[in-house]
Formats: C-alpha cells, sequence, structure tokens
C-alpha cells in the first residue's frame, strides 16, 4: 500500500511513541463544513499568492479566538499565519541565527526540534529542568559560561516531560532574556489543552518586551495535516521574520487553509473540535495514569500530566530505557526512550508515553504489555 500518513506501525504493535491523534480524533465533517462555507463565498481571493504575513481577516479571527482562549488581548497586528511550529521553528532559526551560535534547550526537549536546530549547524547546549519546568539557577550557571542567541521552551505542558513552568520561574526567566539579551522561542502548542490543571498565562503575554515569540499550532487544536499554526512576536520580531525570502517568493504561507480555518472558527466549530478533544484527552490521560500506578512497581515514577499529550516514565538509576525498548517490541508495545529528548545523550532511564493515539482500551493493553517488561519491584 502506498504511504500517505508519518505513521508506520507494525500489525498488533501498540506504540506509546507516536504523538499524534488518533483517526478518530480528526475533524472530516466539521473541515467539510468549513470548506464548503468558505468554497460558497464568491471570493476567489484564498487561491491567490497571500499577504505575506497571512490573511489579514484570518488574523482578525484568529486573534479573537486567541483572545478568548488566553483570556487576555491579542491583536492580529502580532501574529504570523505559519505552516505549523515546526515551520515557524525553522523559519526562526534561518532568520535569528548562524552556523556556530549557540542555542539553549531544555533537558529534556521536543526531539524533532533538536533536528530542526541541527540543521541549521547551531550549538546546542541543554539545561535541566524539574517538575516545575527550566531550573532558573542551571540557566544562570549556562549564561555564564555561554552567550546564546536564544532559548527554546516549551512551558505548558512539555514534550515530553509534561512539566509547566511556574510563574514565579517566568518571570525570572523573562528577567534573564532582558539581562542576557536572549530570545525566548516559547513552543505553546499545548497550551489551550489543560485538562486537571490551569496553567499560567502563555508567555505570549509578553512579546511587547520584544524578548518572546510564541508558537502556536492548529496540529493539536483541529488536525496536523492542515499545516496550519500562528507565531505570536512585537513587531520588531516579526518583521525579521516575514521578510524572509521564502514568504517574498510564495507570499503567505498558506491562504488555502487559512480561509476554511477561518469559516471554522466563525460557525463555531473550532471551539466545538476543542472541547471534544479536551473530554477525550482528559479521560485517556487519567486512566493511562491508574494503569500505569496499577501495573507498573514502585520503583518507577511519574507525574500525572495536567494537559497535553504526554507521561514521562523515570526508571530506576542504572536502568536503560533503550535496552527495555528492545524487550518491549517482541511484546508488541513500544514507546521513545528518554535519550531521544536529550541534546547530550543523556537520560538513559527515562522514556515517553503519549495517550493522544489510542483508544483507553488500547492504552490499558498497552500498559499490561508494558508491565512485563519493567523492572521489578525489589531491584533498585
Ligand atoms: C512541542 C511541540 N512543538 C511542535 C510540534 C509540531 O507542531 P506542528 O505540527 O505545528 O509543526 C509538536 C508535535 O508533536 C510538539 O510537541
Amino acid at each position: 500500500m502506498l504511504q500517505t500518513t508519518q505513521l508506520n506501525i507494525p500489525e498488533g504493535m501498540i506504540d506509546f511513541g507516536v504523538g499524534q491523534p488518533s483517526f478518530s480524533l480528526l475533524p472530516l465533517a466539521a473541515l467539510r463544513q468549513a470548506a464548503d462555507h468558505r468554497l460558497s463565498q464568491s471570493d476567489p481571493s484564498l487561491l491567490q499568492y497571500g499577504a505575506e504575513q497571512g490573511d489579514g481577516y484570518f488574523r482578525a479571527t484568529l486573534a479573537q479566538f486567541l483572545t478568548a482562549r488566553y483570556s487576555l488581548p491579542v491583536e492580529p497586528e502580532h501574529l504570523l499565519i505559519t505552516s505549523g511550529a515546526s515551520q515557524a521553528l525553522d523559519l526562526i532559526c534561518t532568520r535569528f541565527t548562524q552556523p556556530g551560535d549557540t542555542i539553549f534547550v531544555e533537558e529534556p526537549t521536543y526531539f524533532l526540534a533538536l533536528l530542526i536546530f541541527r540543521d541549521y549547524r547551531v550549538n546546542i547546549v541543554g539545561i535541566p529542568m524539574d517538575e516545575n519546568g527550566l531550573i532558573i539557577e542551571a540557566l544562570e550557571e549556562k549564561l555564564a559560561q555561554h552567550h546564546s542567541v536564544l532559548l527554546y521552551t516549551i512551558p505548558t505542558f512539555h514534550n515530553p516531560s509534561g512539566a509547566t513552568l511556574s510563574a514565579e520561574r517566568r518571570e525570572r526567566l523573562l528577567h534573564l532574556s532582558r539581562e542576557h539579551d536572549f530570545l525566548i522561542v516559547a513552543d505553546e502548542v499545548y497550551q489551550m489543552l489543560d485538562y486537571t490543571v490551569t496553567p499560567p498565562p502563555p508567555l505570549a503575554a509578553h512579546i511587547l518586551t520584544d524578548r518572546v515569540i510564541s508558537l502556536g499550532s492548529f496540529s493539536k487544536i483541529t488536525a496536523p495535516g492542515l499545516r496550519l499554526g500562528w507565531a505570536q512576536a512585537a513587531p520588531a520580531q516579526l518583521d525579521r521574520l516575514i521578510h524572509a525570502g521564502l514568504l517574498e517568493s510564495g507570499g503567505g504561507l498558506n491562504p488555502f487553509t487559512s480561509g476554511v480555518a477561518q469559516s471554522l472558527i466563525e460557525l463555531g466549530l473550532q471551539d466545538e473540535c476543542l472541547a471534544h478533544l479536551k473530554r477525550v484527552y482528559r479521560e485517556r490521560s487519567a486512566a493511562l495514569s491508574a494503569a500505569l500506578r496499577q501495573h507498573l512497581p514502585g520503583s518507577v515514577s511519574f507525574a500525572e500530566p495536567g494537559g497535553g499529550f504526554f507521561i514521562w516514565l523515570r526508571l530506576p538509576a542504572g536502568y536503560n530505557a533503550q535496552e527495555l525498548l528492545a524487550e518491549a517490541r517482541p511484546r508488541d508495545v513500544s514507546f521513545q526512550p528518554g535519550p531521544k529528548f536529550s541534546s547530550s545523550g543523556g537520560l538513559a532511564n527515562y522514556l515517553r508515553l503519549s495517550f493522544a493515539f489510542y483508544e483507553t482500551e488500547q492504552l490499558l493493553e498497552g500498559v499490561a504489555r508494558l508491565g512485563q517488561v519493567m523492572p521489578n519491584k525489589n531491584v533498585i
């Protein structure tokens, strides 16, 4: 069969490594309705080269949606429409880094962002985090050793750790970014996916300091195949992004999809999609957490996530998630081992599970399989 999606899961395998929505959660009917609504209007502009910053009407509609969701004023002129957070990160690297520059990331961090940064041949330095996010003292230490052009952070419902940066640490981070003149690239794609914990306001609240670019994506609140997202920043940072050759040549990144997404929001369908996703993920997250407590030995620890897609398991020191994976796969269960999320090959005794892709029943079956290969309770 010809491949259509990024997925490549062997038959029968329950792969907790997949951090994408289930097919059953992809809102085909809502998008059909939104596309029909937009394409029935006698306005062909969505088929033309689009404004570099993104369609003005769509930015106005998105700004309204975000104002309600973030509970803070979002202005259309502070938004740049992107093809998702990945593309925004790539554009930020193009416009804000030179090969050999140092950038800071969290340890652990979103593993595919590491691949984007490596494409730009920057020097990647990891800053450790704990259950309250990035450790500010560790950042201060690294700032004394390196000049970093930017810090990439996932402040809310982190991928992979699930942690949320505390309000107090957000303030200290902003202070340090001014003092040491680095840009904060806040990947806030999970901000709206809160289940049991209300996170602090997004770092987007601080764009007018000129030190923050905040990223969001329809991949997590609607569907990844839309390839639609946004960067939110002050005019100085946005101007730098907008004048990229890519946008000068091709125009706005996705006028057609933006037009459909505009109808999705206007018709109230986006709110419905998000409410549905939150209901389903909340239930799955609770079920997976309960099953892990039941089936895994007490020596394996994790924090129940308050939102997002992930649970980050810590094995006893000395255990190796890569070796565990080799034992798990023949039992038809898989996950992402910790070192993938490390900029320096560390985190050997961690692994990431996602509850986004499988229905609850399959999640429970997966945990039962995982329980068979987990380190024995008595061996620490
Ligand atoms: C933290 C983070 N950033 C970005 C992405 C990718 O987003 P997009 O589909 O908008 O490129 C993901 C997806 O897993 C993610 O977890």
